[in-house]
C-alpha cells in the first residue's frame, strides 16, 4: 500500500487534496493486481483515473491560466499525454486486453515521482504569488 508522505506535497492545500485521490486509485491498481488482474477492479480504477484526469487538470490547468504562468503549455502536454494514456488502458480492456494492473501502478508510480514531484512543483511559486494557500 502507498501512503501520502510529505515529499509529495506541493504546499497547496487544494492541489494535495486532488493528489490524494490519485494514490486511492494507486492502491487501488495494486489490489487488483492482487485478484488477478480483477477486471471489475481494473475498470473501476480506470472510471476513476479518467474522472481524476478531467477534474484535477481542469483545476490545475484553470490556476495557471488565471495566473498566466509561463510553462502553460509544456505542462498542458504532459497533462494530455496521461489522459491518453488512461484512454488507451480502456480501450485495451474494451478488447479483452485487461491484465494491465501492474502496467497502470507502474505509470502512476512514474506520474507520482516525475509529474508530481517536479512539474506540479515549477508552477508552486506563482501560485503562491498570485494568493494561493
Ligand atoms: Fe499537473
Amino acid at each position: 500500500m502507498i501512503v501520502w508522505e510529505e515529499k509529495y506535497s506541493v504546499g497547496l492545500s487544494i492541489i494535495d487534496e486532488e493528489h490524494k485521490e490519485l494514490i486511492r486509485i494507486m492502491n487501488a491498481a495494486i489490489e487488483a493486481k492482487q485478484h488477478n488482474d480483477n477486471i471489475d477492479e481494473i475498470s473501476k480504477l480506470l472510471k476513476q483515473l479518467t474522472e481524476y484526469a478531467l477534474k484535477h487538470f481542469s483545476t490545475e490547468e484553470s490556476y495557471m491560466a488565471k495566473f498566466k504562468y509561463p510553462e502553460f503549455q509544456y505542462h498542458q502536454e504532459e497533462h494530455h499525454n496521461f489522459s491518453n494514456k488512461a484512454i488507451t488502458y480502456c480501450n485495451r480492456v474494451v478488447e479483452g486486453d485487461y491484465h494491465i494492473a501492474n502496467e497502470i501502478l507502474e505509470y502512476l508510480k512514474q506520474w507520482l515521482v516525475n509529474h508530481i514531484q517536479k512539474t506540479d512543483k515549477k508552477y508552486v511559486e506563482c501560485f503562491r504569488e498570485n494568493g494561493l494557500e
